[in-house]
């Protein structure tokens, strides 16, 4: 897909199809400067109740005379004085995922024509990149039919200066960047369990991390047994395929930078284990590895905008399987960090590996804080379905700061408590720790509160549960088109690019 800007006058642009924004004031419908050769056209489709330059509203014509272009999208934009960038954000991924569904070759955008509340010219081209781009995305690595990849070949932002120009270039720099992260990850979360084996999982992902210039190490079964992953080791114990830990790191050996590590559960196929999850929708567990997927897709960000932090991808990798070898409700296991696990239900497999990982992290690097991810509880769902994740933890000033960002980046999140009354239900007849409550109540929030067990209590700390949003069955505007949806990567890699 290429992604062009180009100095070029609205009534200018010649391309296949070009998209319009409309302004609606009070009964009037509002072209931007130059588009006046439409508004005929436009008044026809206001009279006729077809389009209106409601917010969020388009309106796809083909072969109408629309100065050098055949085809026009309007594009319903609602009060000038009132658009956000995340409204903007949203009307572009209608208007795109429309013109994807239309086949048409090729489109341009008039970044010029909109106005936005956004005080960066930079970041406005990035976010429209982003949103023109993204919802482009198609998964048909598996479909026979070649006509499946015969969508939208390039992308044009037009400007109308030269400075405008330059900081187009740079916004749609950093988009690719984000773009590709994302494509990334959904890719490998679409990707059915059965072509994503563990170790071949783990190969790949030190593959991209390599050429991406990171630090590369690959824990296998031996090490993993030595160093103690006996948590890790539980649940990959039902399986025929090996466990494996990855371990990425940006700038590891540069000194004086902070350390951020993120964690990520890779479960690349979930089936409860001998706690089976009964069979319907059990095909959606091919998602189980998504908080690894985000992980490398922002260590892959995080090497290509050359970040200046020390930042430790780390990725624990199994699926988890009943079988004779597996591991049964009420063993307990000695995890990596010390404290034993009464493990009751095998179903919730995705803490116990996230236990070792994140207690090796800690350990291992000191963090100034630590972020996990992961598609952690069903309980998340219910609180918030597919539309965000949820996240909790020790940092709260990094939480206020990702809830101010995820406006930003259309990447919704929604913090959820980890009060003391949940930590009562963790206490084990004959362990140090359950690794479930005694009732299904609040199960996002106990998600996290056996995360922090494992933790030391100074490390600074999130949790992204991002059961709910890593796959969406209904796209929305913010996610499109369903399936895996590299939730959270955008926001995070802001996060950190901010971070100095
Ligand atoms: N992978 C699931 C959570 C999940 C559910 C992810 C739906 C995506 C969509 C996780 O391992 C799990 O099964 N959790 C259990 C925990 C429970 C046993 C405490 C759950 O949510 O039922
Ligand atoms: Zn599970
Ligand atoms: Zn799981």
């Amino acid at each position: 897909m290429k992604i062009n800007v180009q100095k070029t006058a609205l009534k200018s642009v010649k391309d296949h199809t070009v998209i319009i924004p409309v302004y609606q004031q009070g009964s009037q419908v509002i072209l931007p400067d130059g588009g006046n050769h439409l508004k005929l056209l436009v008044e026809q489709l206001k009279k006729e109740k077809a389009f209106e330059g409601k917010l969020k509203q388009v309106c796809y014509l083909r072969c109408v005379k629309a100065g050098q272009s055949q085809n026009v999208l309007f594009m319903g934009l609602g009060k000038k004085t009132e658009l956000k960038l995340n409204q903007l954000r949203e009307v572009l991924i209608k208007a795109s995922a429309r013109l994807g569904k239309e086949k048409v070759p090729s489109f341009t955008f008039h970044l010029g024509s909109v106005v936005v509340d956004c005080d960066c010219p930079e970041y406005l081209a990035q976010a429209v990149a982003e949103s023109l781009i993204l919802p482009l995305y198609q998964f048909s690595k598996f479909k026979k039919d070649a006509t499946q990849n015969s969508g939208v070949k390039a992308v044009t932002l037009a400007v109308d200066s030269a400075e405008a120009l330059k900081t187009g270039n740079k916004g749609v720099a950093k988009a690719r960047t984000m773009i590709d992260a994302c494509n990334l990850v959904r890719d490998l979360v679409n990707t059915p369990s059965n072509e994503l084996r563990t170790d071949h999982y783990a190969a790949m992902a030190a593959d991209i991390g390599k050429q991406a210039g990171l630090k590369v190490k690959i824990m296998k079964e031996d090490e993993l047994k030595k160093g103690g992953f006996n948590a890790l080791l539980a649940v990959n114990k039902g399986s025929d395929q090996p466990p494996r830990m990855v371990i990425l790191e940006h700038n590891a050996d540069k000194k004086g930078l902070d350390t951020i590590c993120l964690v990520g559960k890779g479960i690349t196929f979930d089936t409860g284990g001998i706690s089976l999850k009964p069979s319907n929708a059990m095909e959606d567990m091919k998602c189980d590895m998504a908080g690894s997927a985000t992980v490398l897709g922002l260590m892959q960000i995080v090497a290509q905008l050359n970040l200046p932090l020390h930042v430790v991808g780390i990725m624990p990798i199994t699926d988890n399987m009943p079988s004779g070898k597996a591991t049964v409700p009420g063993d307990i296991v000695k995890s990596y960090q010390g404290k034993t696990i009464e493990i009751l239900n095998t179903d919730a497999e995705g803490r116990l590996i996230l236990a070792d990982a994140m207690a090796y992290a800690d350990k291992q690097y000191k963090p100034k804080l630590l972020m996990d991810f992961a598609t952690l509880t069903g309980a998340c769902v219910i609180a918030l379905g597919e539309a965000g994740a949820g996240i909790m933890g020790t940092d709260q000033k990094t939480m206020d700061e990702l809830k101010k960002l995820s406006c930003k980046t259309g990447d919704k999140i929604w913090q959820l408590p980890l009060w003391d009354e949940f930590r009562d239900e963790f206490k084990s007849d004959c362990a140090d720790i359950r690794n479930i409550g005694t009732t299904r109540e609040a199960g996002a929030s106990k998600g996290g509160i056996f995360l922090q067990a494992f933790l030391n209590d100074k490390t600074p700390w999130v949790h992204f549960d991002i059961a709910g949003s890593a796959f969406t069955h209904h796209p929305t505007h913010r996610y499109y088109p369903k399936g895996a949806t590299a939730a959270c990567v955008r926001l995070v890699a802001e996060f950190l690019s901010n971070r100095r």
